[in-house]
């Protein structure tokens, strides 16, 4: 199901970076412009939410997903999206589409089937794992690229077939989860030894997955970004039970978001100073709010 997502994913990009090329050489902002929108319409089809109703369930998401805004935006985003996916569930019960939605409706393990509950989670999980982080990643790829690494980034334009290996270094290299400020964290159930730690039961802990990655005993020159790197056993999407479900379909849109823009755009740059982009804070994902570039196919 997620590789016959890759073709929609190739025109969603397509037709956004048509759209920014219409523009007419002012700056795009690859957040607003390009990395949320990809993201959150592969989410939207996922879900099988009508075209129609799409701008509205990006105002509830945004506020939903927003820690920085006020607290009662967020409660009201919840709310709304829960009735909202609530809705969407029963509506898909009673016409199933060709959607992730209908067919976990249609799943059934033995005789046992996803309530009615479990599905609208279900729905909340999606939305709430699979388009901050996909959005947010793919602006962090840019950044990091066009600030630190600019040679790397022309080097993809001529060798588009490196693109899947520069997919796995950045997100090995690139930082999503800051674990400085928030990260994702677990309670313990029982007193557990980690690396001869004893974290005792109750206690929080985070999971400092961008350290991980850096880790000098596997990773050796940590700090550089080499995308010929081999036995890149990175963290980026978790370990264990809870490894990233949606892994397969993020490395889709990361690879071809990556690949069409620095084929189409070998010569972009950033628009301000990478010390004035503004970044979202408090927040699980470190992710830029904007990231205004120009798109450019030659130097001017
Ligand atoms: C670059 C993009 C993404 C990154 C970096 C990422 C990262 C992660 C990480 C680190 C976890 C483990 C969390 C933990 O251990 O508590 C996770 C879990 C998860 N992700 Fe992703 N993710 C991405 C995209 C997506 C997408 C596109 C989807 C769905 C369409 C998705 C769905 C999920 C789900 C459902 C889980 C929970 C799995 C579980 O708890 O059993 N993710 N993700």
């Amino acid at each position: 199901r997620v590789n016959g997502l890759r073709p929609l994913v190739e025109r969603l990009v397509t037709r956004l970076l048509d759209a920014a090329d219409a523009r007419g050489g002012a700056p795009a902002d690859l957040v607003e412009d390009f990395a949320s929108p990809l993201a959150l319409s592969v989410i939207c089809v996922l879900l099988g939410v009508p075209e129609e109703d799409r701008e509205q369930f990006r105002t509830w998401v945004r506020q939903f997903a927003t820690v920085s805004g006020p607290p009662e935006e967020a409660v009201e985003g919840r709310e709304k999206l829960g009735a909202y996916i609530s809705g969407l569930v029963a509506a898909k019960q009673e016409a199933p589409g060709d959607d992730v939605l209908s067919a976990l409706i249609a799943a059934r393990a033995g005789a046992d089937r996803l309530s009615f509950e479990e599905l609208v989670g279900l729905g909340y999980t999606l939305l709430g794992a699979g388009y901050d982080s996909t959005a947010g990643q793919i602006a962090n790829f840019v950044l990091t690229l066009l600030a630190h690494h600019p040679e790397q980034w022309r080097h993809l334009a001529d060798h588009p077939q490196d693109v899947p290996a520069a997919v796995e270094e950045l997100l090995r290299y690139v930082n999503l989860n800051a674990t400085d400020t928030s990260g994702l964290p677990r309670i313990a159930t029982e007193d557990v030894l980690v690396g001869g730690a004893r974290i005792p039961a109750g206690e929080a802990v985070f999971l400092a997955f961008a350290s991980a990655n850096r880790d000098e005993a596997v990773f050796p020159d940590a700090d550089r970004l080499d995308f010929a790197r081999t036995g890149n056993g990175h963290l980026a999407f978790g370990h264990g039970i809870h490894n990233c479900l949606g892994a397969p379909l993020a490395r889709i849109e990361l690879t071809v978001a990556l690949r069409e823009l620095t084929r189409r755009y070998p010569a972009t740059r950033l628009a301000v100073p990478e010390d004035e982009l503004p970044w979202r804070v408090g927040d699980v994902n470190h992710s830029l709010l904007a990231l205004p570039v120009h798109l450019a196919a030659a130097p001017s």
